[in-house]
Formats: structure tokens, C-alpha cells, sequence
């Protein structure tokens, strides 16, 4: 009988007899031995067959790539290899023998990727970002139930907007017009008033017509709404949430960051207190000419940069052109691939860059912020920052007027660092009948299908608030990601659908 274990608990068996089960990563055979990279979901594990096992040897002729195999062998300390131990195999069992994976070593560019998403998921890359997905959401639902929080599903099906009419998905619902949730919020609101502190998670929908990389169509949203909150609450618990996060992450997925060559001491640095200012603050920062003098003189800093890049990309490409070890050929052409990359990404940001600077310049108090400005305000900080207090106009509905600024709302934003922008958007809720009607009349809502929404301001109103963390915004801060479109197992975006 063979005693199957994980990959990731080999390093317990040193010595014993074990079986694997798992898919070929890779395999190239010297002479007599084959070398057998192999995966299950838990690690890789290097598996060597020599010829002295013939059946075993000769049962892993011409099994390819992503091959199911079953491998029985002794574990040995090998500290060369990934996990400290390899498996010296006795037995191998082909389960399926895959042929011509399209997904071979060599660089894809992204479109074909994207085509391949189901089966681009085995990537080392790929497994780690859906491990850190998954802790950060373990760890937000572990927050909010340690807390006395209780778990509310809100309906995905909408009679109406919440976030403004201009994202709505329409659906038909048995011949009348339904809407796919674009928060569950309002719902949540009226379960705040039963419950006292409450959350949400589920699948919210926004048909945003751009093709951004902090965009998608459909995205996984946790959204705490707590009774008696205000503004100063809520941005308190923003932060503490945001830590424990990136505290479960630092805690338990070191080897998932590794991968993703993630600078960890970026996370690390995430801690309390979080900077706070307000949006007619954070309007004076982007006119500052200090901020300018900044910009400018990092511009310069990094066009140095890209020009030493492009020398270092001349000379790799020279000396590849000369006569070596075919190992070599591969480290220095994987070396160029990464410089190539590197000086792409900054010549599209070096090219930008300047409109950034111009437009921070010439922002009118009044706009809402957009990605450029989101960029440059949360790069001035090393963690994350609480932008409160945004103009009415650009910003929803439900939102408390701010009595002390009635040009603005007591609402917060959280920037994430390194400039990945806004994860976090919420507010206090307008509790006063009266202001909440004018503001909906204001804003051309028939308040009718909302009367159940209004009903909370007719029995026994208090004043009370929350916010929605987007999943996937944060797994791009976290794992430091260029694209939303790898921080979810099948995305949703303006153009893509499938698979
Ligand atoms: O700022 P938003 O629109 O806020 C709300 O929906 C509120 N009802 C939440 C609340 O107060 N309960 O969205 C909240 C967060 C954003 O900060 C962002 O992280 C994420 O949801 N988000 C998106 N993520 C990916 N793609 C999109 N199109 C997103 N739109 C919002
Ligand atoms: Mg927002």
C-alpha cells in the first residue's frame, strides 16, 4: 500500500518511502536519468529516475509537460533543491500522458495567456497569487467575525443603482428591468439597524467602459456598516483592517511573495497610524511647487535609469551573440527578457509621467480624483493613505452632508502606497430624511424604489457608516502587481469574457 503525502510536508519523510501525485513541470533526461520537476498544488518537488529502476525509467519515456503522474520513491536531504529534500524514484504510474502543453517555458505575451487562463493557472506565478487571494480573504472575514461583526448575503439582483446609474448592468427579470448589484451596502444598512455591526462579501458588478488596469467588471467586495460609526470611527477601522491584512500575508505567505519577487519591506512598513488629510489638502499637495520639484527631479533621476538600462540590454544582447554553454544562453536570455521588460515598463511611465505632472498642476478643486492623481498622492507616502472629505458632487448619493463644509461629504478614501491608488471607499451615511431627499431630487432619483432604503430614516435614525475593500485591488497592492487581471481566477473586463 503506498502512503501519499503533499509536497509540501516531504521534508518530514527524509528517509522514509513515499508516494507523490502530481503533475510534470518538467522533464529532461542526461544520459541515464531523468530529472522530473514535479507539482501538486502544495510545492515542487525535484524527482530523479535513474536507469537502475528500468521500469520506472522507461513507463516516463516521452511523458510530457503537465502530465499526471504518480511517483514512489525515498525522500533524501538535497539542499540544492526547492524544500531542502528530493524523491530518488523506485516506481512511477503514468495517469495521463499530456501532449504539446501550450503553455511552454518560453515568454507568451499576454493576449495568448489570457486565452489560456485555465490552464495558465498551474504557474508557479499564478498558484501564488491565488494562495495570497485567499488569505487576504480569510484574514478580512477573520477580522470583521473576531470583531462581533455578523455575516449579512445581500441580493445580487437590484430593484436600482447605489453607485450611480452609469455602471449599471441591466438584466431581464421575468419581463421587468433588474440590475446586478453594484454594492451591497444599502441592504446592509437596513441589516446594520438589526444587527448593530454588520458585513457583507460577494460578487458586486460595475459596466465601466474603461480599459484600465485597476478595472473590472465583475469584483469580489467586503463591505463592514456599523450603527453609531461616524467619519473619525470609520477611518480607524480602515486602518486597522488594512494592517491585518498585510499582517496575515507577511505571516503565513513569504514563500508565495518570494515568487512573486514581491519587496516585502514595502509590507512591512504598512503600520498605524495611516496619514490622513483631507480632499482640500491633498488638492493643496498636488499644486505644492515643492511636490513639483519632486516630481520633476525623480523624472530626471529615472530617465538615467532607463538610458543605464538600455546600455545594460547592449551589452547582454552582444554578449549573447558570441559562442557558450547552452545553460548560460538560457540564465543570460532570461536575464535580457527581464531588462526588456523593465525598460519598457519605464519608457511607457517616463512618457507619461510628464501629463501626470501637468495635470496635478492644473486640478481644479471640485474633480474627482482619477488614477494619475490617485498615483501621485499615495507615492509621497510608505504606507497607506485616508483622504476624507471629497465634494459632494462627485460622490454618491448616500453620503452625510458635511456640516462644517456643506461643499463636501463625510466620506474616506484609502490610497494604497506605491502608488496602486484607491482599495477602500466609504462614508457616514446621511441620516436626516429631509437632506437625503433633496440630495436624491438633486441628483434626478425617483425615490419610489428606495422607499425601503428611506424607511430607515423614519424609525429610529442614528447616525452610522462603513466602506467596501475591493479583493482585488488589494491582491494587486499586495502581490505588487501591473494588472488587476491576475488577481482573480477568471476576470470580468471591458473585452474579455472567456473563459
Ligand atoms: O468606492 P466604491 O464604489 O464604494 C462602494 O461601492 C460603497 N458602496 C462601499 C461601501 O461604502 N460600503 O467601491 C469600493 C471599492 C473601491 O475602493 C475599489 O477597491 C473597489 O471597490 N472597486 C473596484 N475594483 C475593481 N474594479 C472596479 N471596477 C471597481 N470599482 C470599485
Ligand atoms: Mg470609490
Amino acid at each position: 500500500m503506498k502512503s501519499f503525502v503533499q509536497i509540501q510536508s516531504l521534508n518530514e519523510h527524509v528517509g522514509a518511502e513515499v508516494a507523490l501525485r502530481g503533475w510534470i513541470r518538467t522533464i529532461r533526461s542526461s544520459g541515464k536519468i531523468r530529472f522530473v520537476e514535479l507539482r501538486d498544488g502544495t510545492g515542487i518537488c525535484q524527482c530523479i529516475v535513474e536507469a537502475g529502476e528500468p521500469e520506472a525509467f522507461a513507463a516516463l519515456e516521452g511523458c510530457g509537460q503537465e502530465s499526471s503522474v504518480v511517483l514512489a520513491g525515498t525522500v533524501r536531504e538535497e539542499l540544492r533543491s526547492p524544500g531542502g529534500v528530493e524523491l530518488a524514484v523506485s516506481a512511477a504510474e503514468v495517469l495521463h500522458a499530456g501532449e504539446d502543453f501550450p503553455i511552454a517555458r518560453k515568454e507568451h505575451g499576454i493576449e495568448f495567456l489570457m486565452q489560456h487562463r485555465h490552464l495558465w493557472l498551474r504557474s508557479p506565478r499564478q498558484t501564488a497569487i491565488l494562495k495570497i487571494r485567499h488569505r487576504i480573504i480569510q484574514a478580512a472575514r477573520e477580522f470583521f467575525d473576531q470583531q462581533g461583526f455578523t455575516l449579512i448575503d445581500t441580493p445580487i439582483f437590484q430593484p436600482g443603482a447605489a453607485e450611480g446609474a452609469g455602471t449599471l448592468f441591466e438584466v431581464d427579470y421575468f419581463g421587468n428591468p433588474a440590475f446586478l448589484a453594484q454594492t451591497g451596502q444599502l441592504y446592509l444598512e437596513t441589516a446594520a439597524m438589526a444587527l448593530g455591526k454588520v458585513y457583507c462579501f460577494g460578487p458586486t458588478f460595475r459596466a465601466e467602459k474603461s480599459k484600465t488596469r485597476r478595472h473590472l467588471t465583475e469584483f469580489w467586495m467586503i463591505e463592514p456598516e456599523v450603527a453609531f460609526y461616524e467619519l473619525k470611527d470609520l477611518e480607524g477601522l480602515s486602518e486597522a483592517f488594512i494592517c491585518h491584512l498585510v499582517q496575515a500575508v507577511l505571516t503565513h505567505n513569504r514563500a508565495e511573495l518570494e515568487v512573486l519577487e514581491r519587496d516585502c519591506g514595502a509590507l512591512e512598513a504598512v503600520r498605524m497610524p495611516f496619514p490622513r488629510m483631507t480632499y482640500s489638502e491633498a488638492v493643496e499637495m498636488l499644486h505644492d511647487a515643492g511636490l513639483h520639484e519632486k516630481l520633476e527631479s525623480e523624472l530626471a533621476g529615472e530617465q538615467e535609469r532607463y538610458e543605464q538600462l538600455l546600455k545594460d540590454i547592449e551589452a547582454l544582447e552582444s554578449q549573447l551573440g558570441g559562442s557558450m554553454k547552452a545553460w548560460k544562453r538560457e540564465k543570460l536570455s532570461k536575464e535580457l527578457q527581464a531588462l526588456r521588460e523593465q525598460a519598457g515598463d519605464l519608457q511607457r511611465w517616463l512618457q507619461n509621467q510628464p501629463g501626470h505632472i501637468a495635470d496635478a498642476k492644473g486640478f481644479r478643486w471640485g474633480d474627482d480624483f482619477g488614477g494619475d492623481e490617485e498615483t501621485i498622492l499615495s507615492r509621497q507616502f510608505d504606507r497607506p493613505l485616508i483622504v476624507t472629505e471629497y465634494p459632494r458632487e462627485v460622490k454618491a448619493f448616500y453620503m452625510k452632508r458635511n456640516e462644517a463644509d456643506p461643499r463636501t461629504v463625510l466620506n474616506l478614501d484609502v490610497l494604497a502606497p506605491e502608488g496602486y491608488g484607491e482599495i477602500i471607499g466609504g462614508s457616514q451615511r446621511e441620516d436626516s430624511l429631509e437632506v437625503l431627499l433633496a440630495r436624491m431630487a438633486e441628483e434626478g432619483m425617483d425615490p419610489g424604489p428606495y422607499e425601503w432604503y428611506l424607511d430607515l430614516r423614519r424609525y429610529g435614525s442614528v447616525p452610522h457608516g462603513g466602506f467596501g475593500l475591493g479583493i482585488e485591488r488589494t491582491v494587486s497592492w499586495i502581490c505588487g502587481l501591473k494588472h488587476i487581471r491576475e488577481t482573480i481566477p477568471f476576470p470580468r473586463m471591458m473585452g474579455r469574457m472567456s473563459p
